[in-house]
């Protein structure tokens, strides 16, 4: 196992001690999150309920032996473990590298808690260098694309990709994060737009962090 899976693994067997008994627990999609279902049959016994943010999540779950309930199936999760591209000091993330933002925020609005979990590198002083993914409905692509430079930002469309939505997805380098709410504000307004990957508003209540010999805890 490499130092960066090793990593992961960390990060994950400590997200397990947050886990209580008969809870229902929200689970993110990408690489980290995959580290924590790995280990999540050591506590599936005693939980409730699963409920994935993606296909690709719903599916790896599975394979683990987790049950997986559909969000409306449930009025709230008590917890929802999520990984990050990108992380600031107050805890406002750029997630959506893998095009799941709209199911994460789907399920993160629902959690009485979220505790996101990262490797060090994602840990950046101010959001931005990572592009901030949009989801469209298809026949808005262009229009929305057109707003999205009017707002400063660079958005290219995701070739041969679909989100599990049957959607496109813009990834925008660029835009002027110095008022990350304002701008998520902005695009959420944007007709045609589903869904997007700034967390600034769905945010963790604290960040586990995974370094080569420790997890750090960051509270916001
Ligand atoms: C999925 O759409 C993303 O939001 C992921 O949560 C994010 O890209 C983090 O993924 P890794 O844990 O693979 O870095």
């Amino acid at each position: 196992m490499s130092q960066y899976d090793e990593a992961k693994k960390r990060v994950a067997l400590e997200a397990l001690k947050y886990i209580k008994s008969d809870a229902v627990i929200g689970v993110g999609t990408g690489s980290t999150v995959n580290a924590l279902i790995d280990v999540l049959p050591q506590v599936a016994s005693r939980c409730q309920a699963f409920v994935a943010s993606s296909k690709v999540t719903a599916e790896r779950l599975k394979q683990v032996g987790c049950l997986v309930d559909s969000p409306n199936q449930h009025a709230f999760v008590d917890v929802y473990f999520d990984g990050a591209d990108e992380c600031d000091p107050h805890g406002r993330l750029i997630k959506g590298g893998g095009g799941a933002m709209t199911g994460e925020r789907i399920v993160a609005s629902m959690a009485k808690q979220f505790i996101c979990l990262v490797d060090h590198s994602k840990l950046v002083p101010r959001l931005g260098r990572f592009p901030v993914a949009v989801e469209v409905l298809s026949m808005a692509r262009s229009q929305v694309a057109r707003s999205l430079l009017a707002l400063g930002g660079d958005p290219v469309y995701r070739e041969n990709f679909k989100t599990d939505h049957g959607n496109d997805v813009l990834d925008v380098y660029g835009l002027p994060l110095t008022d990350p709410v304002r701008i998520a504000d902005t695009i959420e307004r944007l007709i045609g737009v589903v869904g997007h990957g700034l967390f600034v508003d769905l945010k963790p209540a604290f960040t586990l962090v995974a370094y080569e010999d420790r997890v750090q805890t960051l509270s916001y």
